[in-house]
């Protein structure tokens, strides 16, 4: 290491986020494309001091974890080190202070799932253990009334809120006296001040930052998601269909009655123009596809047209918090010819849809199955807006 650092933080990022309820280890979750180990670290990164950083991950993630350090450290890349944790957070903690280079005489221990702690919260904690050659942990005042109970529920009393704090990290400490606490250690303590406290040290209180929540549900990761500004306001979504014709049925088509034209087969009644302006509109919604909502042998569905599909599939998206924008079909087909009945068509799809449907047709010079007249294709893109960013 170019210029020795005195001060190292450990992360810890080996639990697996049993509450997440997610099938990878929770630091290893993405947040807008990051994961939130990448989001912790960055934060690490913008300390103004250097410092040795200590990953400790899951064993089946340590290549990964070595990866995102390196990756986010950049040119800094040789102050970071992975190392594989243990069964608790605390036996973890221990592994990263076996991890540590000679020179640092003060460690930090954050949590990764506090991937949004201010690089500034860092600092200051550094600060406080050189100010107070103690522990330090941030906390923040509590806001509910916190009641204690008997085993059978009932209120005990109440406690002085006042004199409470919820406590945060990175919690700071003096390596020498933080190291001899946890080869003491003979029990497992909610965290490291409290096994730093029960070692006979003490430990003070600084200012802790809301931003320093802990990711633990599947909530917090909403939150997250918007903390990044990666939930779209806006969000396009793409459908296609296809039906053979079917001589001896009537063709419906965008909703409408078309005739003197062949019919389309399907269990439905093979409307490929509103199927596949479902799928757009449910595919920028995130709610999957006709299939999947609709069913395709489902006896509610046989014979229906498209309006059935067209608003109970607006009901769905508008009921998961979108308006829709506007929603573009371009049919490949022989027939029907298009341009006598567009103008109705389109009136007609947009009072379904509550927003402007614009339907473009074309053949495919004679080109595969649509040229050859055997069917009709259609392709739809959908725009939504999120009705309450
Ligand atoms: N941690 C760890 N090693 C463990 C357990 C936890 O390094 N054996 C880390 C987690 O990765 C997390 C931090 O300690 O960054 C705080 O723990 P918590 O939020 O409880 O995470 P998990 O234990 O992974 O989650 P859960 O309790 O929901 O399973
Ligand atoms: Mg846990």
């Amino acid at each position: 290491m170019s210029s020795a650092p005195t001060v190292a933080v450990i992360v810890v990022a080996a639990g697996s986020g049993t509450r997440l309820e997610r099938p990878e280890p929770k630091a290893f979750v993405t947040v807008g494309g990051h994961s939130i180990l990448a989001h912790a670290l960055e934060r690490v990164f913008g300390m103004a001091e250097p410092a040795q950083v200590v990953v400790v991950a899951p064993q089946s993630h340590l290549d990964d974890a070595r990866r995102i350090g390196k990756a986010v450290a950049g040119p800094a890349a040789v102050y970071v080190a992975a190392v594989a944790g243990g069964a608790t957070r605390q036996e973890s903690v221990a592994r990263g202070l076996a991890a540590l280079a000679p020179d640092i005489d003060t460690v930090l221990v954050h949590d990764a799932a506090r991937a949004f702690t201010p690089s500034a919260l860092f600092d200051e904690v550094i600060a406080a253990v050189r100010r107070t050659t103690a522990g330090v942990v941030p906390g923040l005042p509590v806001a509910d009334t916190i009641k204690q109970q008997d085993a059978a529920g009932s209120v005990q009393q109440t406690l002085d809120r006042s004199s409470l704090v919820a406590v945060q990290t990175p919690q700071g400490f003096p390596r020498a006296e933080l190291q001899r606490a946890y080869d003491a250690a003979a029990e497992e303590f909610t965290d490291d001040a409290a096994l730093f406290a029960a070692a006979g040290h003490s430990v003070s209180v600084v200012d802790g930052d809301p931003l320093a929540f802990k990711i633990t549900t599947a909530w917090d990761l909403r939150r997250a998601e918007t903390l990044v500004g990666t939930v779209p306001n806006v969000c396009t979504g793409v459908g296609m269909d296809i039906h053979a014709f079917d001589d001896d049925r009537p063709l419906w088509l965008g909703g409408l009655y078309w005739p003197d034209e062949p019919g389309l087969a399907g269990h439905s009644d093979g409307d490929a123009v509103s199927h596949a302006i479902c799928d757009a509109l449910l595919s920028a919604a995130g709610l999957g596809d006709i299939g999947g909502r609709f069913g395709t042998t489902e006896e509610r569905v046989k014979g229906a047209h498209g309006d059935v599909f067209i608003s109970e599939t607006v009901r769905l998206v508008t009921g998961a918090g979108f308006s829709v924008g506007n929603v573009a079909v371009q049919v490949l087909a022989n027939r029907p010819k298009f341009a006598a009945r567009r103008t109705e068509l389109e009136t007609y799809l947009s009072g379904l849809v509550g927003a402007p449907v614009s339907i473009a047709a074309t053949t495919s010079d004679g080109l595969g199955f649509t040229g050859r007249g055997e069917g009709v294709l259609a392709m739809a893109t959908a725009l939504l807006h999120r009705s309450n960013p």
